[in-house]
This record gives C-alpha cells, structure tokens and sequence, in this order.
C-alpha cells in the first residue's frame, strides 16, 4: 500500500522556511516566507502552522533560522525560548526544541553559524521520523475500521497537522487505501473551523468520501447508528492516558461511550509526555475571546459580549478505546 500526499504545509529553502499559510485556507495556498526565528514563532502563535508534530517540526526549523544569525550562543538558546512560548500544550513543541537544545549542548565550542547545518540537519530529522511515524500508525490503525465504516473526526490531523500523512487521517487515508472506509464524519471544530476549512480540503483535494457537521450534531448522529468509530489526534498525552485535543474532543469522548462507539487516538510517540501522571497537569491554552465572538472579522454576538475560549479539552483514558502510535496499538496506561 503506496500513502503520500501532495500537501507540503512547510518547506524549507535556502533562503529560509515556508510555512503554506492555514489561516487562508481553504481560500487560497499562500505560502508565507519565513527567514527570521520570530517570524516563525509568530507563524506558530497565530496559528498560520498548527498541529502538534507540525509545531514541533516548524520549531526545529526555526532554531536553524535563529542560528544563521545568532550573535553567540546565549542568543541561539533565548531564541528556543521564544518558539518555545508561542503555545502550551501540544508537547511536540517542547519535545522537537529540547532535541534542538541537545544539538547544542553536544558541540560546547560551536559558534552560532556552525550550529546552523546541524540544527537543519536534525530539523529535517524530525520531519522525516514524522512522516515514517505517520505511516507506520496508518497501518497498524487501518485494520481498526470495520468494513465501511463511517469514522468521525475532529479538527484536523492530516498532512497540515504533521510531517506526513497526518495521525488520524493517515489512519483513516489507509483505511480508505484498503477498501475499508466508507466515509468520514467531519466536525466543523468551532470557533477556528479546522475541520470545516482544512479536513474538508484535504479530504476534497485527495476524494475521500466526507460530509460536514456542526459540533453540537455529533450526539444526534450517532443516536441514528451513523457512526461506527470515532478517530481524532492528540496534542499531550499523559502516562496515565488522560489526553488533551482540540476543545469538543471531551465531549465526542463521552458520546461516542454513551453510544458504545470504539473512540481511537492516533498519536507518534513524540506527543506521549512521560513526564505527566495524568490530565491534571497538562497546561491548556487559552486564546482570544474574539475567536468566538467573530467569525473571521464578523461579529457574531452584541458588541462586548464575553466569551470562554479553551484551545483543547482534557479526556480521561478512561473514554479511549486505543491509542495508535508507531510502536502499535496500545491501551492506557501509556507509561
Ligand atoms: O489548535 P490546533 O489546530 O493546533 O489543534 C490541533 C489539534 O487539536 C489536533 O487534533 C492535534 O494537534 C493533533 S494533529 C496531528
């Protein structure tokens, strides 16, 4: 079975790192060149690159960029500060910016400028262990789905979310490889609409079968037998197996046990956080109340309305059927 996708959300090129602009899609592909270790760290912030092995990934690039013009090495490591506190939660972030860290921890002598092609090299490491861990859930994952099975996933896991096929949907793409899937559910993931503007164009881009559904559906869906498993990504995932994800993932998780609905998480290992007991200590992002109150620039509520926006929600290993990483199908606990 032959899996790849033409999506490349980031790039790099001599002159720097380009990073296919999500904020814009599925309006236009523009890609935004990044030369500068900020540029990237705000291109991570605002979510133009997004996903949590896609973060980690981008990050390592960007301590390549921060090399070719760090003025000594106190300035190359303040700039993994900086990409380091763009976003809390996804712990690839963390994970690809200590493996940067090693780099320069193993080479004391080593001005700035002669980091530079080591930091690259192991940035580009770390997007190609991601793209053979994405493939290497997709075929332990497929054999998962039962014959046409009407998956439902949330946000987006895909070739925009990682360094290759993507978690979930390289799951699901694999399934859809071995005649197995039969469509896909996809939630629209209010307030930023991942699953809306960037699974629906994956999916459409690549002809797998899916339909589009407001968050607050999912429970009516699967009352009417629609759904027959639930796949969706991980941005941390705890020993105990407790695990955060896209806010609405929670609640999915309760649904889909409420309805006795096998719920899957596929994940590399590089978002397995050893260091966490439990879903208690992983730090959720909280972002702007505008990304509720609008929809793009429109306003949705009165003027000065307050609103609560949580990036992910935690859901207890308890809910989770299995977790997909490249090492197998595991059950909680993970460690
Ligand atoms: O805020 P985002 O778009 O970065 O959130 C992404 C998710 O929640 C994904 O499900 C998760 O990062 C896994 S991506 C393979």
């Amino acid at each position: 079975m032959t899996l790849r996708t033409s999506i490349t959300p980031v790039r790099w090129e001599d002159d720097g790192l380009r990073i296919l602009d999500q904020r814009r899609l599925p309006r236009d592909e523009y890609y935004l060149a990044c030369r500068r270790p900020d540029a990237v760290a705000e291109a991570i912030r605002t979510l133009a690159v997004r996903g949590a092995p896609l973060i980690g990934i981008t990050a390592a690039y960007g301590m390549a960029l921060a090399a070719r013009e760090a003025e000594s090495r106190e300035r190359l490591l303040a700039c993994a500060e900086l990409l380091a506190a763009t976003r809390p939660t996804a712990v690839n972030l963390f994970w690809a910016l200590d493996r940067q860290r090693a780099v320069v921890a193993a080479h004391p002598d080593a001005a700035p400028g002669a980091l530079a092609p080591l930091l690259l090299e192991e940035a580009r490491a770390i997007h190609a262990e991601d793209a053979a861990a994405c493939l290497a859930m997709a075929a332990a994952g497929a054999a998962l789905c039962p014959a046409g099975a009407r998956v439902l996933t949330h946000c987006n896991t895909g070739a925009l979310a990682t360094g290759g096929i993507g978690t979930a949907l390289g799951v699901i793409r694999a399934a859809r490889a071995a005649g197995r899937l039969g469509m896909v559910w996809v939630d629209e993931t209010r307030p930023l609409l991942q699953g809306a503007r960037l699974t629906a164009w994956e999916f459409a881009r690549d002809d797998i079968p899916h339909r589009l559904l407001c968050d607050n559906m999912a429970a009516a869906l699967m009352a009417a037998g629609e759904v027959d498993l639930v796949m969706v990504g991980a941005d941390r995932i705890t020993r105990a197996g407790d695990f955060a994800n896209k806010i609405g993932t929670y609640g999915l998780a309760v649904l889909a046990h409420a309805h006795q609905i096998p719920f899957y998480v596929a994940a590399p290992w590089s978002t397995v956080d050893l260091a966490l007991a439990d879903g208690r200590a992983i730090p959720v992002e909280s972002r702007g109340e505008e990304e509720v109150t609008h929809c793009g620039h429109q306003l949705l509520a009165p003027a000065g309305t307050r609103a609560w926006n949580p990036a992910f929600d935690v859901t207890p290993a308890a809910l989770v059927t299995g977790f997909i990483t490249e090492r197998g199908v595991v059950k909680a606990p993970v460690g």
